[in-house]
């Protein structure tokens, strides 16, 4: 059943009333541009197992093999467009409302959204980076066209994204802490809150006093304990109605 209208309306007059808003985004957000999420029957790893595919171990031990994943999820992440949910949050962010975006995916659709301030919790796919020097390049499809890519120095060049056993980007764990510490009102959207740390943001935000408002089709174990005003729903309609709530809201008061 979708999100009951007094239920957006109390989540929209939530966001207005404190404004300093930050939206935790995880797969679910993307699965309406074509991107499917990782877990559940239809996700990556019901066909890649990650420990398999999606560790620094994995990787290390046989690229070429990761790689072939890696591909995969390039070709399918290069023909995705934002969708209006990406497109609501970036408006957010404009009106004033929304302070940043920490996202766990990796497929830039915030960006290409045009949300400004983005915190790329998991790194991103628009860089490969040296196993050895720890020289990076932008990354560019004739890269990928080869089994490996390898930087100059001969070392194999892996994407710029956190692999399972990989720290956090120490810049993206700081800002993701402040973010969480200082904002009023935390939406998570379309995160399964399984993985750790970035399962403990809205554990964070809700110890230092944010509202936590969240969307997703199904419940997670925030829902209960964490979650304030769950919005059950799919990630476009969902954040299409709460834009259009907070709009009314926003020329009632203008
Ligand atoms: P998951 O695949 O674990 O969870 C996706 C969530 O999105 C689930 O809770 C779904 O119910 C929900 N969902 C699906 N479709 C939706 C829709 N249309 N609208 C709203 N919600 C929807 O993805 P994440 O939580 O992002 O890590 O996974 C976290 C991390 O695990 C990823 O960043 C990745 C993965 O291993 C790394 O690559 C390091």
């Amino acid at each position: 059943m979708e999100a009951q209208s007094d239920q957006i309306r109390a989540a929209a007059e939530l966001l207005c009333g404190r404004r300093n808003v930050v939206a935790l985004t995880g797969a679910g957000i993307s699965v309406e541009s074509g991107i499917p999420a990782f877990r559940g029957s239809q996700g990556m790893w019901s066909k890649y197992d990650p420990m398999e595919y999606a560790s620094i171990e994995a990787f290390m031990a046989d690229p070429e093999k990761v790689w072939r994943m890696l591909g995969e999820m390039m070709r399918v992440v290069g023909e995705a467009g934002p969708n209006p949910a990406h497109d609501g949050l970036a408006e957010l962010e404009g009106r004033g409302i929304l302070r940043a975006v920490i996202t766990q995916n990796v497929d830039g659709l915030h960006h290409a959204a045009g949300s400004r301030n983005v915190v790329e919790y998991h790194g991103n796919l628009r860089e490969l980076l040296c196993v050895s020097c720890w020289k990076r390049y932008p990354a560019g499809d004739a890269r990928y066209a080869e089994p490996v890519p390898r930087c100059d120095c001969g070392h194999v060049l892996k994407p710029g994204i956190v692999l399972f056993g990989e720290p956090i980007p120490w810049g993206a764990q700081g800002e993701a802490e402040a973010h969480a510490k200082e904002c009023s009102v935390l939406l998570v959207i379309g995160t399964s809150a399984q993985v750790y740390p970035a399962c403990e943001i809205p554990h964070m935000a809700k110890e230092w006093g944010a509202g936590i408002v969240e969307i997703n089709t199904e419940e997670t174990p925030l829902t209960g304990p964490v979650t304030d005003i769950f919005l059950r729903g799919g990630a476009v309609e969902t954040v299409s109605r709460l834009l259009e709530e907070v709009l009314s809201i926003e020329a009632q008061q203008a």
